[in-house]
């Protein structure tokens, strides 16, 4: 019966932080996962766990090529998702969200498939609007250097809605706020990232500002149920909803929190607030809560712990694909 009932995934960008909790969890719940990355960000490492379940697929494919295979479901996760990543060659970054959403949709659109985009709370650009709600439409600059990731979202939200017009497919689209946890890539400029591995080296920590501005922090288990229970709902509920954690914390008390956790005797500095950085930031979650009973459960303190117990492996050198 197990077998009758296992269903085929594909999860694009599997290699990557998203991706590989994704895959690990999907294993985990008894199905047959397809993970298609170019490793571009993501690696094998954070798969290792993985490699010899005979359950588990990897295959090196950039999605902005067809792809043909049979599966249930498609997870379009693939993208560079930092800043640093995605202004590094801005006309693949474009590529991989249009070209990339038109290839997994028409796979979808082939095999009749489910499929959820991992958009993002970029979407909303610098917004007028706080918490923004899924029914704000945004405002964001066409032309500027992070319109590569921000307008590609968009237009890939746009494809998916007109395959759900036109050839009726079954579509979900998941705006991403703010997620951390093991297997963030340590050099994505991020702010948890970042303070960890000056926290856990002793260098100073670079606060922006006064550091008073706030930000919200997911932990990715909490995102992956959102995925998954997204995934579940009936096929008249496309989104677009919102999923983040909408717990508000300054900049300082994320700062003393990991110089708490980690015991180091790194020194606060304080740098120039660059021009564009937004003073808070903050999902509207109630979408999710209503359509399918969602809401974040891991504290701040138990998300950072994990967090910096992994980045302390990585930097002992030890394997980065299992959960410490
Ligand atoms: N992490 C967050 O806070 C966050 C927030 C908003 C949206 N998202 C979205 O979630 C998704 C996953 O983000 P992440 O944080 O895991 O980033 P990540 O960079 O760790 O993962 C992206 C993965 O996609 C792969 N990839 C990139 N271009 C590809 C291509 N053309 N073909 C195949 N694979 C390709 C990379 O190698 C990597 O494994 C992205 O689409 C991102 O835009 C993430």
């Amino acid at each position: 019966m197990r077998e009758l009932n296992r269903q085929r995934i594909l999860v694009t960008g599997g290699a990557g932080f998203l991706g590989s909790h994704l895959c690990e969890r999907l294993l985990a719940r008894g199905q047959d996962v397809l993970c298609a990355d170019n490793f571009f960000t993501g690696t094998k490492d954070n798969l290792l766990g993985l490699l010899g379940n005979p359950h588990f697929e990897l295959l090196r494919h950039d999605i902005t090529f067809p792809l043909f295979v049979e599966v249930d479901q498609i997870y379009n996760l693939a993208c560079p998702a930092s800043p640093i990543h995605y202004q590094f060659d801005p006309v693949q970054t474009t590529k991989t969200s249009v070209h990339g959403a038109i290839n997994m949709l028409g796979l979808a659109k082939r095999v009749r498939a489910k499929i959820l985009q991992a958009s993002t709370s970029e979407v909303y650009g610098d917004p007028e609007q706080h918490p923004q709600r899924e029914d704000y439409w945004g405002h964001v600059n066409p032309i500027g250097l992070r319109s590569c990731y921000d307008e590609g979202k968009r237009c890939a939200e746009t494809l998916f809605f007109d395959y759900r017009r036109q050839h009726n497919l079954c579509v979900k689209v998941a705006r991403i706020f703010n997620t951390y946890g093991p297997r963030m890539h340590p050099n994505d400029g991020r702010v948890v990232s970042n303070f960890i591995l000056q926290a856990l080296k002793n260098e100073p920590i670079t606060l922006y500002g006064d550091g008073s501005q706030t930000r919200s922090f997911c932990y990715v288990d909490d995102l992956i149920e959102a995925f998954l229970a997204l995934m579940e709902t009936p096929d008249d509920f496309t989104g677009p909803v919102n999923l983040g954690n909408p717990g508000e914390f300054t900049i300082c008390e994320l700062a003393e929190k990991i110089l708490d956790l980690t015991g180091s005797r790194s020194t606060l500095i304080h740098l120039p607030l660059p021009s564009d950085d937004p003073k808070q930031r903050r999902p509207d979650i109630s979408l999710a809560n209503q359509a399918f009973g969602w809401q974040p459960q891991t504290p701040l303190e138990i998300g950072l712990d994990k967090t910096i117990a992994y980045f302390d492996n990585l930097l002992r050198g030890r394997p980065a694909g299992t959960t410490p």
